[in-house]
């Protein structure tokens, strides 16, 4: 199970990115739908591989020592989340402006996506095959 869902999550960001990406190009109600939606997976997915990851667990389970504690654990912990859930609210807002006809999707995009880049553990495993 828990690999299953990490190797999805993993997956799954690429799409995320390249959706990201082409939203940012032409924000239209396709672009903007695919990018929302993908990423609404990407956080379910998320959610649910923080209650099957050992380490996701184990930094709970010690959250004090955690928290005083640099490194992945506490990335994932206080930092990894916040930014995925962020992104997400930026990136249906860029999709309800999209359906509006308003013009500030682009912006909304362009800060879901950087947010993005900036929460992703680029540290890990680009692919897991
Ligand atoms: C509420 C939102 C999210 C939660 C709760 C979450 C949770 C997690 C957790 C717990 C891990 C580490 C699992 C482990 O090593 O045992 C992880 C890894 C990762 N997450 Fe997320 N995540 C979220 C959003 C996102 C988003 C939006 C992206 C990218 C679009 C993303 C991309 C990744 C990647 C690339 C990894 C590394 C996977 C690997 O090592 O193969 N996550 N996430």
């Amino acid at each position: 199970m828990y690999e299953a869902v990490l190797f999805l999550h993993n997956l799954v960001r690429w799409a995320v990115l390249a959706f990201g990406f082409l939203a940012l190009w032409r924000p239209g109600a396709k672009e903007g739908t695919f990018f929302a939606h993908t990423l609404t997976l990407q956080v379910v997915l998320g959610i649910l591989l923080a209650f099957v990851s050992p380490l996701f667990q184990g930094a709970l389970a010690s959250l004090e020592a955690t928290m005083q504690t640099p490194g992945e654990a506490r990335f994932f912990v206080a930092e990894h989340w916040v930014g995925g859930l962020i992104a997400l609210g930026l990136a249906h807002a860029g999709l309800g402006q999209v359906r509006k006809g308003k013009p500030r999707a682009r912006l909304f995009f362009a800060l879901a996506l950087g947010l993005l880049l900036l929460s992703i553990p680029w540290f890990r495993p680009l692919l897991r095959f």
